[in-house]
Formats: structure tokens, sequence, C-alpha cells
């Protein structure tokens, strides 16, 4: 399964990138408002640090307006991917845009059928935004044991990219079930990282290791 953060934090992005754990990196409109910086150069940058695939979205909402902000963002990097919503005018989009080699990430995915759309007309990925659907008191991971089986009944080539992670269980249930890729936010990325029992461990280990070798005499032949 590949890890992608949700973020457009760059020392964040450096921080686990250099762990060899970041496989991509998805971004929207809110997580780049939050960063210093015009978006071009922002995106720039991170496609620059992570080899892997960088989502960027568009902001116009009809088709014509997509397209020329497709093309636009994927001249940025030859890594970026085109991030477009799942409305009407985003599925003309879709197709129009991976018609032109551009591969396209269809976003605000929250029912399968939309996904199954968003396949349909071209996208590269589907992203079902899990944690939203559980805020509203629907099962999020059930939308994604939707897509996966859709994705393997017809041998789909679109990734099943899961976000809005909450977290580390997410995770794990999202690799249970055969997603493609978790995106989540950085955070998360480090709580996975975590376990009281390697704290302890390794704090013993240390100890009993200092105490040894003040209390072992050497070896004399
Ligand atoms: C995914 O690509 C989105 O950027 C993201 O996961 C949205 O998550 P949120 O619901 O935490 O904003």
């Amino acid at each position: 399964m590949k890890l992608f953060l949700d973020t457009a934090n760059f020392e964040w992005i450096r921080k686990l990138n250099q762990m060899g754990i970041v496989d991509g990196i998805t971004t929207n409109p809110t997580l780049v408002a939050k960063e210093q910086g015009e978006f071009e150069e922002i995106i720039v940058r991170i496609c620059k640090e992570v080899r892997g695939d960088v989502s960027a979205e568009v902001v116009a909402t009809e088709h014509d307006g997509m397209v020329s902000e497709a093309k636009h963002l994927s001249s940025l990097a030859p890594n970026v991917v085109v991030k477009i919503p799942v409305i009407p005018e985003g599925l003309r989009a879709t197709k129009t845009v991976s018609g032109l080699g551009i591969r396209v990430n269809v976003t605000l995915v929250f029912s399968a059928n939309q996904g199954l759309l968003a396949a349909k007309a071209g996208a590269s990925f589907i992203s079902p935004f899990i944690g939203r659907l559980d805020d509203i008191g629907q099962r999020g991971m059930e939308v994604v044991e939707d897509l996966v089986k859709i994705r393997d009944n017809y041998g789909l080539k679109t990734e099943v990219l899961v976000g809005s992670i909450r977290h580390p269980q997410h995770v794990l249930e999202a690799a249970k079930i055969g997603a493609d890729i978790a995106t989540m936010p950085p955070e998360i990325m480090e709580k996975m990282m975590m376990h009281p029992l390697t704290d302890s461990g390794l704090k013993r280990f240390l100890e009993d290791w200092q105490k040894a070798k003040k209390a072992k005499p050497p070896i004399t032949v």
C-alpha cells in the first residue's frame, strides 16, 4: 500500500520523506491556503522534494476553466496529478484532461457510485473522504470497501486513494480492505510509528547496557 501525506507543509514533508515512508502528497485549496507563498511555488517545491505523485487541485468549477488550470498545473512538474471535484462539469473535465495524457485524481467522492463514474471518465485516482462521512454518522470505510470490490470486479486501473483519514486505525482498515493508497495528515503518520512498549523497551535496553558496562570486569585471556 502506498502512503501519502495530506499536507502542503514543506517542513513536515521533508521530515517524513527523509525516513523513506512517503510515497506521494495530496493537497487541496484549504491545505495550500494555510502555507506561506504562491500556490505554484508551493507545488513546485514539493514536487522537487518528493519523487511520487503530488496532487494539486483546480479551483474552477466549469469544464473549460478546469481544463485550462489542469494544463497549467501539469506543466509545473512531471509528478503533478490534477485534482478535479466529482461534479458533472468535473467528470467532463476529467474525460478531456485524462484524454490529454494528464493524470487526474477525482476528489470529494462520498459514494461508490460517484467513484464508479469517475473511473469511467478516466480518473487515475479516486478519493473517497471517509472521515467526513464518519463525521455525519455514516460509515466512510463502506465506500472504500465498495470501491475496492468494484475495482477488482472489473480490473479497473483507477487507484483507490483513501482521504480524510482521522486516525491510524483508518489507515490499517484501508490497508486490510486493499485500498491502493491512504493519504493522511503528518501527525497521523507520526502516530503510526509510536508504541509505548517500544519506548519503555528501548529505555530498559539502554539502562541495562550502562549498568553492565560499569559492573563487568574486562575479559582476561
Ligand atoms: C484528500 O485528498 C483531501 O485533501 C483530504 O484527505 C481531506 O481531508 P479532511 O476531511 O481532513 O479535510
